[in-house]
């Protein structure tokens, strides 16, 4: 898969904001509200400035495909989501961007634990996570939805066929 990634830069700002807005995108996030250009320009802002967050943008030879982001929540865990747009959807793109961004975090950040939370009826990026070695942690209730927490710890980060 001809994939990679870069990180974000501030000419991404209204890339990345037109997927986090999708439809879907909205629809599969605990706050499902439209977000604002302001409010998307200053959490751009502070999240390009924090070095405990990263940002890549999936990219193929020609054009950005989506964003995968990645934040360490407590010391040496990292918390990964993603998206792509519409038009690069069903074409594998996600799962090998997936696999890039666990190693950037373990060979680049020490990251010990990756983290991901995904409403439990997002089926399609359970089965994404646990393709890439993802296993189930808990499941927890947020805000009228079931979520489910899946972990991946860097000694067994092997891809696993699902
Ligand atoms: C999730 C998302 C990034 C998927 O990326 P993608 O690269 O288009 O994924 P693909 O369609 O190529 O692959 C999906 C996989 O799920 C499988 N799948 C499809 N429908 C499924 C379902 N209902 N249940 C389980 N698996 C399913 C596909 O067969 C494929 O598996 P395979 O790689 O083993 O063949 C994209 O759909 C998206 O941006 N969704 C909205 C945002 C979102 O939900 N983000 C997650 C927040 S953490």
């Amino acid at each position: 898969m001809n994939t990679w990634l870069r990180e974000a830069k501030p000419e991404d700002e209204s890339f990345i904001l037109e997927i986090r807005n999708a439809e879907d995108v909205r629809a599969w996030s605990k706050n499902q509200e439209v977000i604002s250009e302001a409010t998307h320009a200053r959490w751009f802002e502070s999240q390009l400035q924090d070095p405990k967050s990263l940002i890549w943008i999936i990219e193929d030879k020609i054009q950005p495909l989506g964003y995968i982001r990645s934040k360490e929540t407590k010391d040496r865990t990292w918390q990964l989501s993603f998206a792509l747009g519409y038009g690069a959807r069903g074409q594998g793109y996600c799962n090998t961007a997936i696999q890039q961004a666990c190693k950037l975090l373990i060979e680049n950040q020490g990251a010990q634990c990756l983290l991901a939370e995904v409403i439990s009826a997002n089926s399609v990026v359970i089965h994404l996570l646990k393709k890439s070695g993802f296993v189930d942690k808990r499941k927890t209730q947020e805000v009228g939805f079931e979520i489910e927490q899946l972990e991946l710890w860097a000694m067994c980060s092997e891809p696993r066929r699902v």
